[in-house]
């Protein structure tokens, strides 16, 4: 393992105020997206949205760093150019999701369990050598009654610090997600408990494995009021509570905290991380910085429609949205940029 280059690798994924794209949707999760826009749900409609993605003018001044799915990584672009290539030469460094899916948990109705530890010493050690620095695994827990359980969270956090080990012996920066749904009726102070508890549990483990943690990113969800709670507490309100759940667990030697957008908007998401940064950042050890898959990819889909003629306008959107987390990150967003 060399120790410096992971440190230096995920420092470079916080710094200038960039931030991280995930368009590593699994091939499913990515044609229910195209479904419901009535784009075509196959191979070459995944390519050419993907080809989209990264040729995207200037993405490289937002984003550092790309999650990509296995599929992904081994794609072209039209012209025969690698999309990895592509990626390298826009000064993006190129990541992977490795873990295999959030799968039923035997015993705990209602709960997931991630897989894919088998073999991935093998496939860390392949997505190295193809070019990917960066490797994401994500953990869900579901809020709810009874839920999550102390076995699911154990479960899951052993997993996720055992995928981060293996990640640090290859030469891969983890990327390391335990996300909490926001879907439910649940409250702020709910989800706050909840976050606190799974991040706890995390940190533990990803201390039994022997995680490095100034070579590893976090990536959490905020602390929000589930979707369908009545309650929905105000833009400061939610930077007060994730930051104040974060200082209580994420050790000071995490370099970056880059949310995951977990179905906000991508306005809302935006404003959120604004309001932390405004309100704390030069108190923090850590970067608070993104990873958002929908809050930055869902209006470019949107417009893009699988239609060659739309590629343009659709970068735009994506370059847009992009440029609204850098300037979250700087603390300079407003909502008059998206009028502009
Ligand atoms: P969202 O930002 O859409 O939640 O996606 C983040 C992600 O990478 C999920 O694994």
């Amino acid at each position: 393992m060399n120790t410096q280059e992971l440190i230096d690798t995920a420092k470079t994924l916080i710094a200038e105020d960039k931030g991280l794209l995930a368009m590593d949707e699994s091939n499913p999760t990515c044609n229910k997206r195209f479904a419901r826009l009535g784009i075509p749900q196959t191979e070459e409609a995944r390519r050419a949205y993907r080809e989209l993605i990264v040729t995207t003018p200037g993405l490289g001044e937002c984003i550092s760093g790309v999650i990509l799915y296995d599929e992904t990584i081994r794609q072209q672009k039209k012209d025969g150019t690698l999309f990895i290539k592509v990626i390298t030469d826009a000064g993006i460094i190129p990541g992977i999701k490795v873990d295999t899916g959030a799968k039923d948990m035997a015993g705990h109705p209602g709960e997931k369990i991630t897989e894919g530890l088998d073999g991935l010493r093998d496939r860390l050690k392949e997505y190295f050598q193809m070019g990917a620095r960066v490797a994401k695994w994500r953990a869900v827990l579901a809020s709810g009654d009874g839920i999550p359980s102390r076995g699911c969270i154990e479960a899951n956090a052993h997993a996720l610090a055992r995928y981060a080990a293996l990640c640090q012996e290859a030469g891969l920066v983890p990327v390391v997600e335990p996300e909490v749904l926001m879907e439910g009726e649940h409250t702020l102070e709910r989800c706050n408990e909840v976050t606190e508890k799974v991040l706890r549990t995390v940190f533990t483990q990803l201390y039994t494995q022997r995680v490095m943690l100034e070579g590893m990113i976090l990536k959490p969800n905020m602390v929000l009021p589930g979707l369908t709670c009545p309650k929905q507490e105000a833009v400061d309100e939610v930077a007060d509570a994730t930051v104040r759940c974060l200082l209580r667990v994420v050790p000071a030697a995490v370099p970056g905290i880059a949310f995951l957008s977990g179905g906000q908007s991508g306005e809302l998401a935006s404003a959120r991380l604004n309001a932390m940064n405004v309100r704390f950042k030069s108190r923090l050890p850590w970067a608070l910085a993104f990873s958002f898959a929908r809050a930055i990819q869902q209006p470019a889909l949107e417009i893009w429609q699988g239609e060659e003629a739309h590629v343009l306008p659709a970068q735009q959107a994506l370059y847009h949205r992009a440029k609204c987390n850098r300037s979250a990150r700087r603390g300079e967003y407003t909502a008059a940029m998206e009028r502009t």
